[in-house]
């Protein structure tokens, strides 16, 4: 296999905090090993429209503190059709870009499968996305902030739920994974967690928070995950008032808040060590995997192993949960 000379590098997707640390650590472990980087604008969508700028350490200087992504990042249908893959491939050639480096989640990394299956391009996918939902590493960049931002918001809420003792529902995001939900509800001290991967019935969270109640707790707050499967919070919020009219209920939607601001420590951490470790796995040959941490430890798994596999949820957090909210 030729010698990789150039690496171009793209945030796709949702945009995470800690992407900005990725980008930074991916540019100056390029660099620092010889190679020339190629920032790429606008994930998928700005390869096909050529948005392909040469990366200077100093391009990355004094970002990784920042949220977003300073490379920005879009949704590209395009990038689903052949000929757009084609123009992708056509740019990334001609700009003399050898391997990419995606940075994004899910679906981003299910493109980059495609793409390099289909052209022979090596891909080293780094997991960026509030959501936690990729297989194979414990955590994604972006989720930890997400859950201290759930955790902060919740924690003033909390305050109003108290004074007037009402019931919150209060409804997070996670796509289909009800990652920031559960653990969302355990740092807060929450009732309880509707999520995706689990059921819970109406009449089984009615006899959670009248218990609460009786035991003179003057206020309940009950996270949500978004998903068709849970009904999100308004959902489940019309059936608590219809079935129980004693309650005092209230929705809050947390929506894109959950997705800004300064990475915490541990996003930093995570997003430098896996943008040095995928500069690494280029130059060790490897293609086509995703890397992750696992145990504390850096792991590469194959891009169809974190895609498509079902992250699973530690069921045993829901009893950590419910037993402590007694
Ligand atoms: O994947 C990240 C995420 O924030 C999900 O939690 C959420 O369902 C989705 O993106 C929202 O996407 P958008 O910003 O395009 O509305």
């Amino acid at each position: 296999m030729a010698a990789i000379k150039s690496v171009g590098i793209l945030t796709s997707g949702g945009d995470a905090p800690g992407m900005n640390a990725a980008i930074r650590a991916v540019t100056r472990s390029a660099i620092f090993n010889g190679l020339k980087v190629k920032g790429i604008y606008r994930g998928y969508k700005g390869l096909i429209a050529n948005e392909i700028v040469t990366f200077k350490t100093q391009n990355v200087s004094n970002i990784i503190q920042q949220g977003g992504t300073i490379l920005k990042t879009a949704r590209s249908m395009e990038f689903k059709t052949k000929e757009g893959r084609k123009t992708a491939y056509d740019n990334m050639s001609a700009a003399g870009i050898d391997a990419l480096v995606v940075i994004g989640g899910d679906g981003s990394l299910t493109g980059a499968r495609i793409f390099a299956e289909e052209y022979n391009v090596p891909i080293i996918g780094i997991p960026g996305t509030i959501d936690n939902d990729l297989y194979g590493t414990d955590r994604t960049i972006g989720y930890d902030t997400a859950l201290n931002t759930i955790m902060d918001a919740v924690d003033k809420i909390r305050d109003t739920a108290t004074s007037h003792e009402r019931l919150f529902f209060i409804e997070v995001m996670g796509r289909d994974a009800g990652f920031l939900a559960l653990n969302g509800a355990i740092a807060v001290g929450a009732e309880d967690a509707i999520i995706p991967e689990m059921a819970t019935e109406v009449d089984q969270l009615a006899e959670l928070i009248e218990n609460g109640f009786r035991k003179s707790k003057n206020s309940s707050i009950v996270l949500v995950a978004e998903s068709e499967t849970t009904g999100g919070a308004m959902g489940l919020a019309e059936r608590v008032k219809n079935e129980y009219p004693q309650y005092d209920v209230r929705v809050t939607i947390l929506g894109h808040i959950q997705r800004g601001g300064s990475p915490t420590s541990t996003d930093r951490i995570l997003a430098s060590r896996l943008g040095y470790a995928a500069i690494e796995a280029l130059l060790e040959d490897q293609r086509n995997v995703m890397v992750g941490v696992e145990n504390d430890k850096v792991v590469y798994v194959p891009f169809a192993r974190a895609i498509k596999n079902e992250k699973p949820i530690d069921r045993d957090l829901l009893n950590v949960l419910r037993i402590l909210s007694i």
